[in-house]
């Protein structure tokens, strides 16, 4: 059996990971590959908690009041929802021959844990430690929009407030993100222009996808 593929849809908030997962994933379902998606933070437990901290259903108490885990806590429990992610769905699919996508992965760890981390040293390190267990996706595709724009679609969608939402932070990540391959040197990086129609960043991405089966 050969092994299926793993892709990784990586940007900040509003850049599109979600409906370019989905995208793409339909679009080779329809060329018969067979294809699952999934997501960080995951749908297991750890990524279940992990959701309750991002939108302050769970809270840490201080002495002035609730807040949400420190930057530190949270990198623990990326890594450890990662683990499981890859333990309970990603390899079991790959092994199976299915091509899996996840919107987001490691990547995002070390943009926001090291950018909440507020410029302590040595902090990107820690975090690529402690997912040194974590497989290497074959392509990782970074979706690139103005902060402005993803601000602007943020706002468009629905649900509510979560603890990453500040334009500021989101300013700070989009600069992050626009040279992330150093961090992660070895992996298949590829930066998608994801300003323009959807349809067009789509097409981009199916590309890049194409490139990396060899079909183009
Ligand atoms: P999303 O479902 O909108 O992508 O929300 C997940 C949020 O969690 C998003 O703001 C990015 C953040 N995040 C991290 O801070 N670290 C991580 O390792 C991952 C996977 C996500």
């Amino acid at each position: 059996m050969i092994e299926g593929l793993f892709i990784v849809l990586e940007g900040v908030d509003g850049a599109g990971t979600t409906t370019h997962t989905k995208l793409l994933a339909e679009a080779l379902r329809g060329r018969g590959l067979p294809i699952t998606t999934t997501r960080e933070p995951s749908d297991g437990p750890v990524g279940a908690l992990l959701r309750q901290i991002l939108t302050g259903r769970v809270v840490v108490p201080g002495i002035s009041g609730a807040r949400p885990s420190s930057w530190s806590t949270m990198a623990l429990l990326f890594a450890a929802d990662r683990l499981d992610h890859l333990e309970a769905t990603v390899h079991p699919n790959l092994m199976d021959g299915v091509t899996v996508i996840s919107d987001r992965y490691d990547h995002s760890s070390v943009a926001y844990q090291s950018v909440t981390a507020g410029g302590e040293a040595d902090t990107v390190a820690w975090v690529r430690e402690i997912n040194r267990h974590a497989r290497r996706p074959d392509l990782t595709l970074v979706l690139d929009v103005e902060p402005e724009e993803a601000a602007r679609r943020r706002k468009e969608r629905l649900g509510g407030h979560e603890i990453f939402d500040a334009s500021e932070l989101q300013e700070q990540l989009s600069s992050f993100y626009r040279d992330i391959e150093r961090y992660f040197p070895g992996d298949r990086i590829v930066h998608i222009d994801a300003s323009g129609p959807r349809e067009e960043v789509h097409a981009a991405i199916l590309h890049q996808v194409r490139v990396l089966r060899g079909e183009v």
